[in-house]
């Protein structure tokens, strides 16, 4: 198994307190921050935008964690540069948002950002295959987009093991993120499936201390 990485998502934590409570996850070793961009039309859900990713570029950069931005919109071309411009590491788009995929990768790219892709649990992985070669991460959605503190879907396992088997075939070094409901009690299975970063909300920003749930991630990783 890989060394894991883990992603904490802001969208679980304390906004009147984010700067704190992410300084938090990433001096207790997490190495992404995760941030949830959602836009009422793609997803229910609205959340945030650049300027929060602007706001947490001086702490990312100072402590060399990963700007991991998961694109939850309609049209993402047309909020790419806002994005890139505001400090985010990763872009990620959904392929169902996406009819021009290929070329909203290489805008990604052209931007100096490194290109990810993802898809709802629905869409099958043969959508990523033409694209695969020309991406540096693949998130697999283990919830339907929209909400922090849904339940794993059981299913998703094989299809990480089925992303993992994939990239291999074509020697991808691309990561592999999971994202929903990804607790300590699930990690390892999902580790052992092939992903090598895991996105978690509510683990790890709800109940106990940060710290605390970091720790319990990174005992159930072994
Ligand atoms: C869901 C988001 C996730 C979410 C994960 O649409 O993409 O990143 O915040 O939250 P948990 O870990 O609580 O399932
Ligand atoms: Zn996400």
């Amino acid at each position: 198994m890989q060394s894991v990485k883990l992603a904490p998502s802001i969208l679980s934590a304390d906004f009147a307190r984010l700067g704190e409570q992410v300084a938090t996850a990433v001096n207790a070793g997490a190495e992404y921050i995760h941030v949830d961009v959602m836009d009422g039309h793609f997803v229910p859900n609205i959340t945030i935008g650049p300027l929060i990713v602007a706001a947490l570029r001086p702490l990312a950069r100072e402590t060399g964690a990963i700007l991991d931005v998961h694109l939850m919109i309609e049209k993402p071309d047309r909020y790419l540069a806002d994005f890139a411009k505001a400090g985010a590491d990763i872009l990620t788009v959904h392929v169902e948002t996406c009819p021009h995929l290929h070329r909203t990768i290489q805008a990604i790219r052209e931007l100096g950002v490194r290109p990810g892709v993802t898809l709802n649990p629905a869409t099958p992985l043969v959508t990523l295959e033409e694209i695969l070669p020309d991406v540096d991460l693949v998130l697999i959605m283990s919830v339907n987009p929209g909400f922090g503190g849904q339940s794993y879907i059981p299913g998703s396992t094989a299809k990480i093991r089925r992303l993992r088997h994939m990239l291999d075939a074509i020697g991808s070094t691309a990561d592999l993120e999971v994202d929903g409901g990804v607790k300590p009690g699930n990690a390892a299975e999902i580790a052992a499936a092939g992903a090598n970063v895991l996105v978690a909300g509510s683990a790890i920003f709800g109940g106990r201390s940060i710290t605390d749930n970091i720790a319990a991630f990174r005992g159930a990783l072994g």
